[in-house]
């Protein structure tokens, strides 16, 4: 089969669960029954992997699995649906789960999107195992409280978080910079101006990546974050921020500017495409997260990276948090998630928690870019001083939130914002973005049932209440 075929098989999967999926969220209300107990099955000790963490970023999750195999005979087979953020991969997996068909274990950010699969499998959470067991056995409740209060919802964790990675940065090239005669921005003023002189100069500022949808809508959220603060942005994610808050509309001119900075080829360019173009020096800078760490680790490994706060004279790419959001970390919290009831169910099970445990972290987030959830990990098992720095960065900051292009909003309405985001940079039509904003934060808001919190009784996420919660 030639490979042009293969890819439109690929996308025709897709499209089908993407199609299925959405007819079942409008027709199917959530419901709730009993855990049902695994049973173990004879035959092969082999599970199934849903992930996104395909091509370029395969080294981190490759390493756990091969550990995890040569210590318990489990084969895992890792079925990769490619495109960052996980833009494909979370349609095909709600698609399956929908079925009753789910994978023995898959990836699934912290958050409302943990909810996304929950709404539509068979017997809503039941549909899951409660991993706080498993949370307690792996030392995770001692070593990483802040954390499983954002991958707790109503106290309860259907996905174990395996690392925590930042949305709130920019990568700058520094040779470009220079080139410029600028300096790290730090506010979003000093952003306006800098890549003001990178478009006198011909350099395009940002390099943003429009084929795979999501740092558009990255960089939005964090002009947003900026403007905002984090009080403001943890209400959007509960769809309790009015619509018409001023700080919506400021935002989105701020990013409307940004957006002309963007070079031509933007909508043709993924995230890996446009950190190979920041690493040409073909732009100035990159607003993403911290999977460009690694991804820059590992593919790139004569590139320097080197956080703002100790610039050496090797250094090429310079890490610094977005302006205007310093002191907040932007949680990205990759979990996975066991589906209840199935033949392997108890070896997703054993998956989940070597993956978890302090031996799992230490091998993924070192080759991730992202740092482990465990207070008593040491900071020199990371490889890059972006990490060692983040480390301090975690410990230090005044205020967590929760990353909404990942995890923070319900899926549909994750993939409504990501398409409105492209169209708001093709057209420059504010007018439809703001109604965009506005069913999302209805949407938003109802998809919460009046029921679901994230953190535990008496110990909400990230110190916000919604109303409903009494
Ligand atoms: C995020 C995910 C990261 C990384 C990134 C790019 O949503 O949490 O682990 O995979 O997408 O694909």
């Amino acid at each position: 089969m030639r490979s042009t075929q293969l890819v439109a098989i690929i996308i025709a999967l897709v499209v089908v669960a993407a199609i299925a999926y959405f007819l079942g969220t409008m027709s199917q209300p959530q419901q709730t029954t009993t855990q049902s107990t695994p049973t173990a099955a004879p035959g092969p000790r082999k599970i199934t992997f849903y992930t996104w963490w395909a091509g370029l970023e395969r080294f981190a999750i490759d390493a756990v699995i091969g550990n995890f195999t040569k210590k318990t005979g489990i084969q895992v087979e890792k079925t990769a649906v490619p495109g960052g953020a996980g833009v494909n991969a979370k349609f095909a997996i709600l698609a399956l789960m929908q079925a009753g068909s789910p994978p023995a274990a898959f990836q699934v950010h912290c958050g409302p999107e943990m909810l996304s699969y929950i709404y539509v499998a068979p017997k809503g959470e039941g549909s899951f195992v409660e991993l706080s067991q498993v949370a307690k056995e792996i030392d995770m409740t001692v070593q990483a409280s802040e954390v499983l209060s954002a991958c707790s919802l109503n106290g309860k964790i259907y996905a174990l978080p395996v690392n925590i990675h930042r949305a709130n940065l920019i990568f700058i090239n520094r040779q470009v910079l220079d080139k410029l005669g600028g300096s790290v921005p730090k506010t979003l003023d000093d952003l306006l101006s800098l890549c003001n002189k990178a478009s006198s100069a011909g350099i395009p500022c940002l390099l943003q990546a429009g084929a795979d949808q999501f740092t558009i809508l990255h960089l939005w959220e964090q002009v947003f974050l900026a403007v905002a603060g984090p009080q403001k942005f943890i209400m959007f994610m509960y769809g309790t921020l009015p619509a018409d808050d001023p700080s919506l509309r400021q935002a989105t001119e701020i990013f409307l500017t940004l957006s002309k900075t963007f070079p031509t080829n933007w909508p043709a360019l993924d995230w890996t495409g446009a950190v190979a173009d920041l690493v040409a020096g073909k732009g100035l800078a990159h607003v993403d997260g911290d999977w460009v760490v690694g991804l820059i680790y590992n593919v790139y490994p004569q590139v320097k990276m080197c956080p703002h706060t100790s610039i050496t004279p090797d250094c090429n790419i310079i890490v610094a948090p977005f302006p205007g959001t310093q002191g907040v970390y932007n949680l990205v919290i990759d979990s996975v998630a066991v589906p209840a009831g199935g033949p392997v169910t108890d070896l997703g099970i054993q998956f989940v928690k070597y993956f978890a445990s302090p031996e799992g972290q230490s091998i993924f987030n070192p080759l991730k870019g992202s740092i482990a959830v465990y207070k008593n990990i040491d900071p020199s098992i990371y490889p890059t001083a972006i990490q060692r720095w983040e480390v301090e960065e975690y410990r230090n900051a005044k205020s967590y939130v929760l990353s909404l292009t990942h995890g923070a909003l319900f899926s549909d309405v994750w993939q409504s914002l990501m398409q409105q985001s492209i169209v708001l940079v093709q057209t420059g039509r504010a007018d439809l973005w703001y109604d965009a904003l506005a069913k999302a934060l209805a949407t938003q808001r109802s998809l919460w049932k009046d029921t679901w919190y994230m953190g535990a009784p008496g110990k909400p996420f990230g110190g916000y209440q919604p109303p409903w919660v009494k």
